[in-house]
């Protein structure tokens, strides 16, 4: 009650100076604004949003315009925003801002602030309890007073998402500060779609990086398992070949899932050449976030600057795409901004780029340290809107058991609203826009439009009718994708089937068609051709194969199986012979054999000794006869005496030998010395002595010399030496000498002196030549002769 008083004399008051002044500023002097508590409080409806469009030179006859803004955050009055219907994801016009009669706290667009609105003809509208006006600055401390208000903590950091890329969910919840959870207004969890774009557009650069595989200086975040903590150890870099073909597309964006400790100041990824300069580069800074970018065609670097705030110890999700002259950055899938950036219409990149997490070169500054949990990149720019924007349709309630439930919701969605729209209200419907879709199922809406093209919809409005109408669209079936790839050259249809190539059929074209069936369970490999099974060869796999062919004009009926010629027989229809050749003989022909060397007969069986056998000797094997009794040989041809015949006799017929002359007896083993040997001899041949040691001769009648005779005399018959001429005695030892003289000549030497004439200088000034003499020994020799004698 005491506020309403107080907004009372805050109204009379305002209004009551507005003439006097301009600055309604200086009116609050001394002033007690209300507390954001108890404007929350006061107000239906509390988000927190940023401007998009402040529409100030359509303004009403009250001098209020309307804002489209974003909401960020719903704090209070989440059930009468259901309400609301929306053409974008939390975009919403509010109406009245900016009355001149309060104090109006004026709309920028592109701030955040703290909206205390009301839900008025199905349209939200600033509120007025306070002469501050409806709006006031997004500070954490405003947003405090809110939340304790509502009695709630701060919301979480939003989960991770579930999946990587083609639609998953991320959470975040609060917890309720007071006793009684009841007490607390609003849901304790809220639910979000999130990177809903498809896979096929995106790269994931943490796994291209070997990121997950925990390199030196990655580890992985405990708490929250699919973010990596990077430390200015890791050293994570690729060249940009392995993502794309030659060079980073012109067009790109880029997606992140990053948490930066406060005071944070560099490069969280860099594309740069192989001339040291960076190309690309991703700056996050203390209250900022800067693309630079390095165009050959340009002089210096373009850098577009966010003034954004993310180095807050926080998780934040940002999406920022490059298309055209625009730079674009999504913030936490609220707050989007735009910058312009000059460059050339074509990449002036060129290859031989690297792409890394932080500089490639350390002039560029500190290597990156902090928390990556998604590190995307796409060739298509608008993926940058699909990290997390899209609304679920669905809440999630805390249920019994504390964990989570998701349950739809009706969307505002209606086929078949009944038109309750009558003349009374002067109004009517807009036709039905156009599908937002071109084919499958999309959403068209139409909205009331005042007849009488009054100003503002609420005068001709029903009150809580809903003033636009969404419903769903079908149009042709999406051009579907085949289900698998065809293949063989099969080309994919509208229909989602393939179109095969000629020779080709199936599903996926993957049955080749041969015109004449594989026969013997070949299997048809390819238009026409058939792969046999073994045992079968031909177009068709028809003919049998018989391994080596069939021989002799034999015909090949079955795998491995000939039909013989007669005569021939077995599985190559070899000639068959009735009787076995023998002996390694070979069935060359029906009924012939041929037999080996040393064999013959029809079957071999008949040895051959090619001289015969004589003396009635039998061929029992090649060239060997068996030979009868007193025979021998290979071929029987020789006489056989046993036993031999000595004494070189010869065996000329069984046991019969010729003896050798001198010899006789039936083996030619006896002899006769005509003559006895003599001195003792012993006859052992015919007329041969063999004689004791000291007789010789034919019948050792002669005795053998034994003296040792000296100086060349010689044994003689009778053991006795002749000596040499002048020698005698028994053994010649006897020397016999006659004397003679003779002279020999011999040389003697001896010195003697002789007299010597020498020139020399002489007088008493040495000057005259005089001869004088003197003594020199000499050595001289001389040749005599002396007697001497000698034996003759
Ligand atoms: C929302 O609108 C429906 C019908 O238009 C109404 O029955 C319901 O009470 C409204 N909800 C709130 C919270 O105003
Ligand atoms: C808000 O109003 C403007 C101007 O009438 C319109 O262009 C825009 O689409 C509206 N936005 C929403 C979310 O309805
Ligand atoms: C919590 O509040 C609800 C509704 O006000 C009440 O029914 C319930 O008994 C309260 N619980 C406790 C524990 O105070
Ligand atoms: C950025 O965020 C951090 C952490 O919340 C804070 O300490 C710092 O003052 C902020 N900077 C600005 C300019 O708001």
């Amino acid at each position: 009650m005491a506020a309403h008083i107080r907004m009372f004399l805050q109204l009379i008051l305002c209004m009551q100076f507005i003439y006097v002044t301009k600055s309604c500023i200086l009116l609050l002097n001394g002033w007690d604004p209300l507390s954001i508590y108890e404007r929350t409080e006061m107000a239906d409806v509390v988000v927190g949003a940023n401007v998009l469009r402040a529409f100030k030179t359509d303004r009403t006859e009250a001098g209020t315009y309307t804002a489209e803004v974003k909401v960020l955050d719903v704090y209070k009055g989440d059930e009468l925003m259901r309400n609301i219907s929306t053409s974008e994801y939390k975009v919403y016009n509010v109406s009245n801002f900016g009355d001149k009669t309060m104090c109006y706290a004026d709309l920028t667009e592109g701030a955040k602030y703290i909206l205390f609105l009301t839900i008025y003809n199905g349209r939200m509208s600033a509120k007025y309890d306070d002469i501050f006006g409806a709006a006031s600055d997004f500070s954490t401390d405003n947003e405090q007073q809110v939340l304790e208000y509502l009695g709630w903590f701060q919301w979480s950091d939003w989960s991770s998402c579930t999946t990587k890329c083609n639609s998953g969910h991320q959470t975040r919840t609060r917890t309720c500060s007071r006793e009684n959870v009841t007490d607390c207004e609003g849901q304790a969890f809220e639910s979000r779609e999130c990177n809903t774009f498809s896979c096929e557009d995106q790269k994931d650069l943490l796994s291209y990086l070997g990121v997950p595989k925990l390199p030196l200086g990655v580890s992985q975040n405990v708490q929250r398992p699919t973010a990596y903590i990077i430390t200015p150890r890791a050293k994570l870099f690729l060249p940009v070949a392995t993502l794309y073909d030659v060079t980073l597309p012109r067009d790109f964006a880029i997606i992140l899932t990053i948490k930066l400790q406060s005071g944070f100041n560099g490069y969280l990824l860099s594309v740069s050449d192989i001339q040291g300069r960076q190309r690309v580069g991703l700056f996050f800074g203390d209250e900022e976030i800067r693309m630079d970018y390095l165009d050959d065609n340009y002089f210096g670097v373009a850098m577009p600057t966010f003034d954004v705030n993310v180095t807050d110890g926080q998780w934040h999700q940002l999406a920022l795409s490059l298309s055209g002259n625009d730079v674009t950055l999504y913030q936490d899938c609220a707050i989007v901004l735009k910058k312009r950036l000059e460059r050339s219409r074509v990449s002036s990149f060129g290859s031989n780029l690297m792409l890394s997490v932080g500089p490639y070169f350390p002039r560029y500054g500190n290597p990156f340290s902090g928390e990556l949990e998604q590190l995307v990149i796409s060739e298509k720019p608008q993926t940058a809107k699909y990290q997390c924007s899209v609304q679920t349709g669905h809440r999630i309630e805390p249920i019994n058991d504390g964990s989570l439930v998701v349950k739809p919701v009706t969307m505002t969605t209606t086929e078949s609203l009944p038109s309750t729209t009558t003349q009374v209200f002067s109004s009517d419907w807009s036709e039905w826009s156009s599908c937002s879709t071109t084919c499958g199922r999309g959403s068209q809406s139409r909205t009331m439009y005042c007849s009488n093209n009054v100003l503002s919809l609420e005068s001709c409005l029903p009150y809580s009718s809903t003033p636009v109408q969404t419903r769903i669209c079908y149009l042709q079936h999406c051009k579907e994708p085949c289900p698998a790839p065809c293949l063989n050259g099969g080309v994919c249809e509208t229909n989602g089937r393939c179109r095969c190539s000629l020779g080709y059929q199936g599903d996926h074209c993957q049955d080749a068609i041969c015109h004449q069936a594989c026969q013997n369970n070949g299997v048809c490999i390819a238009p026409n051709q058939c792969a046999c099974p073994n045992g079968y060869t031909g177009n068709t796999c028809n003919q049998p194969v018989c391994g080596h062919g069939c021989k002799n004009g034999g015909k090949c009926v079955a795998p491995g199986k000939c039909e013989c010629l007669s005569g021939f027989s077995g599985p190559e229809c070899k000639p068959f012979c009735f009787q076995i050749c023998h002996n390694g003989g070979v069935c060359t022909r029906h009924n012939v054999c041929r037999c080996p060397k040393g064999y013959s007969g029809h079957d071999c069986s008949i040895p051959v000794c090619s001289l015969g056998c004589f003396n009635g000797g039998k061929c029992v094997a090649p060239e060997k006869c068996s030979c009868p009794r007193g025979y021998r040989g290979q071929y029987c041809h020789k006489a056989k005496c046993r036993p031999k015949c000595q004494n070189k006799g010869k065996c000329v017929a069984p046991d019969t030998c010729m003896c050798r002359r001198g010899y006789f007896g039936a083996r030619c083993e006896q002899f006769k010395c005509t003559k006895q040997c003599k001195n003792g001899g012993k006859c052992i041949g015919p007329n041969k002595c063999e004689c004791p040691p000291s007789f010789h001769g034919r019948r050792c009648h002669k005795e053998k010399c034994s003296m040792k005779c000296l100086n060349g005399g010689r044994c003689r018959r009778n053991n006795k030496c002749k000596c040499k001429k002048g020698f005698a005695g028994k053994t010649c030892e006897i020397r016999n000498c006659k004397y003679e003289q003779y002279t020999i000549p011999y040389k003697r030497s001896y010195r003697r002196v002789v007299r010597e004439e020498f020139v020399t200088k002489c007088g008493p000034w040495k000057w005259k030549r005089c001869v004088q003499t003197r003594m020199k020994y000499v050595t001289v020799a001389k040749e005599t002769f002396r007697t001497a004698y000698r034996c003759v």
